[in-house]
């Protein structure tokens, strides 16, 4: 008996080893990243944080600590070579897991091939529509920051809570990257309910800004994409005409890049200035929003000392790690995670469709704060809307946060609902209520009422058969829209990259 109690005390202590011992794994690792550092996502700035994920979860106790990651860097260049990278490297051995690249067309051209080959690829780029779908081509990809669509529902919900309907697209085009172009598409693609027009232009032709401001005609918002000098020129020449005083309201977009927006982004030490600070009056910008804590603090103090080690020239902004060294911290995460479910699982890491699905449709304790993975694989996004709240000192604060997981849009202690009423329009007859104040007897009133409700009924009858026509010549010429934009895009350098 007593021997029998020492052989089951014997397995289950040997169960429990088994059990408590972590799963190991060798990794092979692809990151691509350009060398550039004018790239907010170089690798300069970003390996650090790869390296940082790495050790931290390699480290002694932790449930990942048998993962062995051997990290291996190729350039990018944001045309070709992390293309080309990927199958000069895979003639030896392919890699268990790709991060990046960042550049949409660039990660276009891998994502293809890796899910041809079944090897996740997690990035914080390749935001645009077009990734979107996941069936065939990005089966693989797995988006680590909020893509272009998460972005703008931030204004689906905005206009919602509002009630504005309109909203002209305006944007640089640079025939490169193009990443205003991607930005503005997942805006047009997510408004497709609301009355919205595009206007771009090309970076290297000259900006007419009277064209630019007559095309704004009757929409109630602009929503600009573009380098931070140009929308500086568009609201000098918006206030010069008077545009800014409330019959229009500007946004513009700007996710990444912490040092062109907010305090003294109307600022270039010129004559204009003054003017400036009063045009950004109405000019707010949506941006990621960034939560802070403890962890995250030593997380951004270590990254900041490795870009000062690197001598990084542009450090602006290197006291707020931006969301491309974040993300891809948070992808090292995520891939273990899900890496280590499915080994438990019984399935291998080669098996890229069981390790991506592990990675989708799950919400995890992210280096800043809660990672939300949407069923898709993409990231649901948090988002601030920054608005001066100081004209006399031309100082911004966030006013609203839209919240992508629960699709909350809230408004902060901070937002002047003035600021966000357009007065300089809506000035529809109201006279109907002046023949109520009669009142000559209850009988007098019932059937004043009822006329007055039937006319209202008939008034909405044709306000409603109006606007639909409205909305239907609308589309028309949307069409006429799309259709360049399609265009646009087929006629592109580098790819037929197909969105939706
Ligand atoms: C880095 O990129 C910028 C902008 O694309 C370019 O002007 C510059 O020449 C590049 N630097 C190097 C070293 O390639
Ligand atoms: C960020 O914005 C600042 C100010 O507009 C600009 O000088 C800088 O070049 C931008 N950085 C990047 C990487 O785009
Ligand atoms: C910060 O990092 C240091 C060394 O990397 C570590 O010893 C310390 O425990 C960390 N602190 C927190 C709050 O994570
Ligand atoms: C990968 O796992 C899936 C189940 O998710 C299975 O159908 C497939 O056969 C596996 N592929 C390989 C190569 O093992
Ligand atoms: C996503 O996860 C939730 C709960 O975690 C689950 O109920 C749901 O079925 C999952 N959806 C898909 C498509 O796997
Ligand atoms: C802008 O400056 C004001 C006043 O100095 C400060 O209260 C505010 O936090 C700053 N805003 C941002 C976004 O840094
Ligand atoms: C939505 O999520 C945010 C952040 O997680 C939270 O602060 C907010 O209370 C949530 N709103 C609702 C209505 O659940």
């Amino acid at each position: 008996m007593s021997c029998l109690i020492t052989l089951c005390v014997y397995f289950l202590s040997v169960l429990s080893a088994v059990m408590t011992k972590p799963i190991t794994e060798d990794i092979d690792v692809l990151v691509l990243l350009p060398h550039n550092n004018t790239y907010l996502f170089s690798y300069d700035r970003v390996s650090p944080a790869i390296f940082y994920a790495q050790r931290a979860l390699e480290a002694d106790g932790g449930p990942y600590s048998g993962f062995r990651f051997n990290i291996h860097f190729e350039k990018s260049d944001c045309v070709n070579d992390a293309l080309f990278a990927l199958v000069d490297g895979s003639c030896r051995q392919k890699p268990d897991l790709i991060l990046g690249p960042v550049c949409e067309y660039e990660a276009a051209a891998l994502v293809r091939l890796a899910s041809h080959w079944n090897i996740p690829v997690v990035s914080a780029g390749a935001l645009a529509a077009g990734f979107r779908s996941k069936s065939g081509e990005y089966a693989q990809l797995t988006r680590i920051a909020p893509s272009y669509l998460k972005m703008a529902e931030t204004f689906t919900a905005m206009f919602e809570h509002l009630h504005w309907k309109s909203a002209l697209l305006l944007y640089e085009d640079d025939k490169q990257e193009r990443n205003c172009y991607f930005t503005l598409e997942g805006v047009y693609h997510q408004m497709s309910d609301y009355h919205v027009r595009l206007y771009t232009f090309f970076q290297e032709d000259r900006l007419d800004t009277d064209d630019v401001l007559q095309n704004i005609q009757d929409a109630e918002a602009v929503i600009m994409c573009m380098g931070a000098d140009k929308i500086r020129e568009i609201m000098l020449a918006a206030h010069r005409r008077g545009l800014t005083s409330g019959n229009c309201l500007f946004f513009n977009i700007e996710l990444f890049n912490a040092s062109s927006y907010g305090n003294g982004s109307w600022k270039r030490g010129d004559k204009y200035d003054n003017d400036a600070r009063q045009a950004y009056a109405s000019l707010s910008t949506v941006t990621l929003l960034r939560t802070v804590k403890p962890e995250f603090e030593n997380f951004s103090k270590e990254m900041r000392r490795s870009s000062e080690k690197a001598g990084l020239l542009h450090c602006d902004d290197c006291g707020s790690v931006n969301m491309f060294v974040e993300g891809f911290h948070d992808a090292m995460l995520l891939y273990a995670i899900a890496l280590h479910e499915a080994m438990k699982n019984g399935y291998n890491k080669k098996n890229g469709t069981e390790i991506t699905a592990h990675m989708w449709n799950r919400t995890f304790e992210g280096v800043a704060g809660q990672v939300s993975m949407d069923v898709n694989g993409d990231r649901n996004g948090d988002f601030s809307l920054m608005a001066m709240t100081n004209v006399e000192a031309g100082t911004y604060e966030a006013v609203a946060n839209y919240f992508g997981a629960n699709g909350t849009f809230q408004l902060l202690p901070a937002f002047n609902a003035e600021r966000f009423t357009l007065t300089g329009r809506h000035k529809e007859p109201v006279d109907i209520n002046k023949s109520c104040g009669l009142g000559v007897s209850a009988l007098t009133g019932v059937i004043v009422g009822a006329v007055l409700g039937t006319a209202l009924l008939i008034a909405f009858y044709f306000f409603r058969k109006n606007y639909r026509i409205t909305i239907e010549r609308r589309t028309h010429s949307e069409e006429v829209n799309t259709r360049k934009h399609r265009q646009l895009r087929e006629d592109s350098i580098r790819s037929n990259f197909s969105a939706a």
